[in-house]
């Protein structure tokens, strides 16, 4: 349960996936932030595989797991350890800005309440500066 749980039946907590709607929210998002990936010269040759498809799915399980919907990323892939899953990957601050990029613009796109968009666009901000994995010198 996060904090952007809300009770609408009778003293029944609510998670966040089902307040905003459920799979299809999720998937709208990650939709429209891979059309963002797709034309972006900085992130599109990162993904390994020609066809954005499968990652789309992916993060679209991770975040409906992550937000209180089914388990089926952890069935699907195990752990999700994202991390360790981005390691073969070069994220530095420009490529970490870019995702937000793309997501702030999906996010905005659901045009949900104020107060479940802070709480998605809180935690997507945080865990994009959790994957950045190189060091880079301030100056
Ligand atoms: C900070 C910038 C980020 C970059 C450049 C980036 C890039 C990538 C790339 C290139 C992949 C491989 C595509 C695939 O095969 O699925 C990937 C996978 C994935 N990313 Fe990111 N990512 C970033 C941040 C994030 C964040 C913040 C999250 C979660 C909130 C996330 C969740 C995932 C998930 C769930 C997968 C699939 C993992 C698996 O099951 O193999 N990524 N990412």
């Amino acid at each position: 349960m996060n904090s952007a749980a809300e009770s609408d039946r009778q003293g029944e907590a609510v998670t966040l996936f089902e307040a905003v709607g459920g799979e299809p929210t999720f998937r709208k998002l990650v939709d429209e932030f891979y059309v963002g990936v797709a034309a972006d010269p900085l992130l599109r040759p990162m993904y390994p595989e020609e066809d954005l498809g499968p990652a789309a799915d992916r993060l679209t399980l991770f975040l409906i797991q992550y937000w209180g919907g089914p388990n089926t990323y952890s069935a699907q892939r195990g752990h999700p350890r994202l991390r360790m899953r981005h390691a073969p990957f070069r994220i530095g601050a420009a490529e970490r800005d870019a995702w937000l990029r793309h997501m702030r613009h999906a996010v905005d796109r659901l045009d949900l309440p104020p107060a479940l968009a802070t709480a998605l666009w809180d935690y997507l901000e945080r865990a994009a500066y959790f994957m950045v994995n190189v060091m880079e010198d301030p100056s």
